[in-house]
């Protein structure tokens, strides 16, 4: 019974902690190049002209999260250390950081280049925990909510509102490494097809060579024919004629 103060006392404190001005929320792109989402990534806007009155050093970071670590999050957890490893999401941890980047290469400007982000674009440390900041491919469909966090050095100095909830496509990608049963289900798909072509190719290339044996007798036989012979000829010497030979 006594708990219980204490502890809203403690949560009261920690939203105090969380007082950073806090920004709207970040979007799917309305851009349709390249596909808002696939089955593993997902495409932002980049938070152009979002975070003003910064530091040129403040990095942002991306946050991905599964909706239920969205209520309790902390913005005092080291980007990549515990509790934050991009290796480890989302089974033994709710949300990774990933794709920082200092605040000058958000410009308001955005004239000229990319002005998007594709969250889960790098495949080669997806598997690598020296990387735990990853930027590696989503481990399912989700969904997931992102944010913007801007950090001068380790302090949290800004914030977008946490985005909608970001549901990722079903069809199973080909490499997927979380998906075993189906990526194996899709590779017997391809096999199957694959054989079966082979098949296919074989027992047309038989009827052809069947059909051509029957069409071109005539002409073939000069070549084939005392082969054929010499053939039978030599295996029967060979096999039933030894001990005739011997005699
Ligand atoms: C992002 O979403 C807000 C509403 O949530 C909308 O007003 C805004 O235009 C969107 N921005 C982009 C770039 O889609
Ligand atoms: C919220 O965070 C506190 C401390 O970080 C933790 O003890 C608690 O279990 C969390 N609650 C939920 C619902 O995750
Ligand atoms: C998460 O757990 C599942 C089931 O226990 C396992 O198959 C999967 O490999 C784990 N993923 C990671 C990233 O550890
Ligand atoms: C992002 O963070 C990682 C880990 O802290 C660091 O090694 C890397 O240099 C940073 N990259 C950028 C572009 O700031």
């Amino acid at each position: 019974a006594t708990m219980l103060p204490l502890l809203l006392l403690l949560l009261a404190m920690a939203h105090g902690l969380d007082a950073i001005p806090t920004l709207r929320k970040p979007n799917l792109t309305d851009s349709l190049l390249g596909g808002r989402t696939t089955a593993s990534t997902f495409v932002l806007e980049q938070p152009r002209c979002v975070f003003t009155n910064l530091r040129d050093d403040t990095v942002i970071w991306l946050v991905v999260a599964l909706p239920e670590a969205v209520a309790n999050f902390s913005n005092e957890v080291k980007p990549g250390g515990p509790g934050r490893e991009f290796q480890k999401f989302p089974n033994s941890t709710l949300a990774y950081m990933t794709l920082n980047t200092t605040i000058l290469n958000y410009p308001c400007d955005n004239s000229r280049d990319i002005t998007v982000l594709r969250v889960g674009s790098e495949t080669s440390c997806a598997k690598d925990a020296s990387r735990p900041t990853c930027n590696g491919p989503l481990p399912g469909p989700g969904p997931y909510q992102v944010k913007f966090l801007a950090l001068d050095g380790s302090e949290p100095v800004a914030q977008t509102e946490w985005s909608n909830l970001i549901f990722l496509r079903k069809a199973q990608p080909p490499s997927s490494i979380p998906l075993m049963t189906s990526g194996h289900s899709a590779g017997m798909i391809a096999l199957t097809a694959i054989l079966s072509i082979l098949f296919a190719i074989l027992l047309a290339g038989l009827v052809a060579t069947l059909l051509w044996g029957s069409e071109a007798g005539g002409v073939s036989s000069t070549f084939s024919k005392p082969e054929v012979v010499s053939v039978r000829r030599y295996n029967t010497h060979h096999v039933y004629d030894q001990p005739a030979a011997r005699l």
